[in-house]
C-alpha cells in the first residue's frame, strides 16, 4: 500500500473474506414450477462473484430484495446459505435439491430489512437524496427539502439500515474469529466501517465506492451532523477506494473541510487519532474474455441480423444508447440533441435512427418515475416532428434483455454516453470491445471512462444541446479508417485494464492473496 501504515497492518495473504453490497449476486422469485433463481447483472457482481467463489471461507452479505428472498433466509435462521451460480443459479441444500452436484459454490446471507426502513433507507435518502448530491443534480432553489420526513427518514432509514447490516457483518467476522477483510461495496454503506471497527478491531476494513464523490462544498447541503457522520462512517475503514484520482482527492478535501482533519494530497491519506486511512482509486472495468464470448454467440448473433435489417442496411447509420432510466444518465437531453442534429442536417432524416435500450430503474422514487415519464413524452415529440412513412427517428425499446443490448453494441455505428456525471460507465467499455462496425464513442467528459477512453472518443459536453448534435453529426460522418483506429484503441485500453486487473490491484494492495495467486 505504497508505505500506508493502516491498522490493523496489512499482509495477512489468507484472511477470510466478507463482502457487504446492497444488491448480491442472484435473487430468488416464485414461478408456477416453483423457487427460481436469477442472477444479478453487472460489473460489479461478475467481478466479486469469482472472489467468492475461489476464495475458502468468503461470504456475501446482501439485502433480501424480493419476497422470495426473505422466505430463504427465514428458512435458514437468517445466516449464510450456500449457492451455486453455474450453469444455473440455484440454492444448494445440503440435504436436499443440489446437494450431489459439484458445482462451485458461494455463500450468500439475505438481510431481511423491515419494509418501512427499507423504503427510508432506499427511497427518500440513498435514491434520491444522496444518489441526486453526488451526481451534482439538485439544482437548490427548490430541492432538495428536509423536512420531519426526511429526518426520520435518516434515522429510521440509513442508520437503522447501516447497523442491522452491520450486525450482520460482525457476525460473520466473529465466526471468523475476528479476523477477515471487510469489503463493503456503494453510497448505501457509508456508516458500517465505524460500527465494525469498533465492534471488530481485528478487521481490515476497505471501501469502494461506484458512484462520484463531489468536493466539500456540495455535502454542505446535508445537516452537518448527517454530514459528518457519513465521513466518520467512511474514515472508520482502512481503505476508502474510488473510480478516480479526482473522486479520491474530492473525499480528502471533504474531511479535511468538513471534519478539520490533516490530509496529505501527495501520500493520499488522512489521519484520524493515531490512525491513517488511504484514498484510493482502481477504475472499475468488464470480464473482456466472457463479453466476448457472449458477443460470438448464436443467440446474439439471431438478434444482431434482426437489427442490421432494422437500422443498418445500405447506407443507412445507428445510433445506440443503452442505460438505467436515471436522470444522471441525462437521457431526454440525448434525444433533444439528435432531434436538433436532424434539424441541422435534414438529408440525415431517413438515414440515421437512434436505437434506445432503456431499463426501467428504481420506480419506487418518484423523481424516477417522472423521469420515465418525461422520456416518453420526448421520443413522441420528436418522432412526431422528424419521422415519415417507413422512418420512426427514434425505437424507444423499455428493456433490460443484456443480450440484446451486446447484439446492438456490435451493430451500432454510434454509442452515446452523455451522463451527467457517472462513477464510470461500464456500457462504455463494452461496446468499444465487441462493435464490430468500428464504432465511434460518443462520450461525456463527466464520466469515470472518460479519464481511460476519452483520447479515442467524440466528448459530449452533457448540458450543451447543440454541441451533443454536433458531436453526433461529426461521429456519424467521421472518416471510417479514423473510427477503426480509434474503436481498436480504446479496445486495447479495456482488454489491458479489464475486471481483474481492478479485484487483484484492490487484494494486492491490501496484502491480500488474490483468487488463483499462488
Ligand atoms: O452505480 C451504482 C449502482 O449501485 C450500481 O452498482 C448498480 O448497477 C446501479 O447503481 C443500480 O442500482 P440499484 O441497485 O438501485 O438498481
Amino acid at each position: 500500500m505504497g508505505g500506508v501504515a493502516m491498522t490493523p497492518p496489512a499482509g495477512q495473504p489468507d484472511l477470510p473474506v466478507v463482502l457487504l453490497s446492497h444488491r448480491g449476486p442472484l435473487s430468488f422469485g416464485r414461478d408456477a414450477s416453483g423457487r427460481t433463481a436469477t442472477r444479478g447483472a453487472g460489473g460489479l457482481v461478475t467481478a466479486l462473484t469469482g472472489l467468492v467463489t475461489d476464495l475458502p471461507d468468503a461470504v456475501w452479505v446482501c439485502a433480501a430484495t424480493s419476497e422470495e428472498d426473505a422466505a430463504v433466509a427465514a428458512e435458514h435462521g437468517g445466516k449464510a446459505v450456500e449457492v451455486a451460480l453455474d450453469p444455473e443459479p440455484r440454492l444448494r441444500d445440503p440435504d436436499g435439491a443440489g446437494a450431489a452436484d459439484d458445482a462451485p459454490t458461494m455463500r450468500l446471507r439475505l438481510v431481511e430489512v423491515e419494509q418501512r426502513a427499507h423504503d427510508d433507507f432506499y427511497t427518500v435518502i440513498a435514491n434520491p437524496l444522496l444518489w441526486f448530491l453526488q451526481h451534482g443534480m439538485y439544482g437548490l432553489a427548490l430541492a432538495p427539502v428536509l423536512t420531519k420526513r426526511e429526518h426520520a427518514a435518516w434515522t429510521d432509514g440509513y442508520v437503522a439500515v447501516n447497523r442491522q447490516f452491520a450486525d450482520a457483518v460482525v457476525e460473520e467476522v466473529e465466526a471468523r474469529g475476528g479476523r477477515a477483510l471487510v469489503m463493503v461495496h456503494d453510497y448505501h454503506f457509508y456508516l458500517v466501517g465505524r460500527e465494525i471497527r469498533e465492534r471488530c478491531p481485528g478487521a481490515l476494513l476497505s471501501f469502494f465506492l461506484h458512484i462520484p464523490w463531489p468536493g466539500p462544498d456540495a455535502w454542505r447541503v446535508l445537516p452537518p451532523a448527517w454530514r459528518e457522520r457519513l465521513l466518520t462512517g467512511l474514515l472508520g475503514n482502512d481503505v476508502v477506494a474510488f473510480h478516480t484520482e479526482g473522486f479520491a482527492r474530492n473525499f480528502l478535501l471533504s474531511a479535511q473541510e468538513l471534519l478539520g482533519l490533516p490530509v496529505d494530497l501527495e501520500a493520499m491519506t488522512v489521519r484520524v487519532g493515531d490512525r491513517v486511512v488511504a484514498a484510493r482509486h482502481y477504475p472499475i472495468s468488464i470480464d473482456v474474455a466472457s463479453l466476448r464470448a457472449l458477443a460470438g454467440s448464436a443467440e446474439v448473433a439471431e438478434h444482431a441480423g434482426e437489427l442490421r435489417e432494422a437500422f443498418c442496411d445500405g447506407d443507412r447509420q445507428l445510433v445506440l444508447r443503452v442505460d438505467r432510466t436515471d436522470p444522471s444518465k441525462n437521457i431526454v437531453r440525448g434525444f433533444q440533441a439528435f432531434a436538433t442534429m436532424l434539424e441541422d442536417h435534414p438529408e440525415l432524416a431517413g438515414k440515421v435512427s437512434f436505437l434506445a435500450l432503456l431499463q426501467p430503474s428504481r420506480q419506487d422514487v418518484p423523481e424516477y418515475a417522472d423521469y420515465l415519464a418525461e422520456i416518453g413524452a420526448i421520443v413522441a415529440r420528436v418522432n412526431a416532428a422528424h419521422g415519415a412513412e417507413g422512418y420512426q427517428p427514434i425505437d424507444l425499446r423499455l428493456s433490460g434483455d443484456f443480450v440484446l443490448a451486446v447484439a446492438a453494441y456490435t451493430v451500432s455505428d454510434v454509442l452515446m454516453v452523455n451522463a451527467l456525471a457517472d462513477g464510470m460507465n461500464l456500457v462504455a467499455k463494452e461496446a468499444v470491445v465487441v462493435n464490430r462496425r468500428d464504432s465511434v464513442l460518443a462520450l461525456s467528459e463527466n464520466t469515470g471512462a472518460h479519464q481511460e477512453l476519452g483520447a479515442f472518443a467524440v466528448t459530449l459536453y452533457p448540458f450543451d444541446i447543440q454541441q451533443q448534435a454536433d458531436a453526433l453529426y461529426e461521429s456519424l460522418t467521421m472518416d471510417r479508417g479514423l473510427r477503426r483506429a480509434r474503436r481498436e484503441a480504446a479496445a486495447k485500453v479495456v482488454e489491458e485494464n479489464d475486471i481483474a486487473k481492478w479485484l487483484n490491484a484492490q487484494l494486492t494492495d491490501l496484502g491480500v492473496r488474490p483468487p488463483g495467486a499462488a
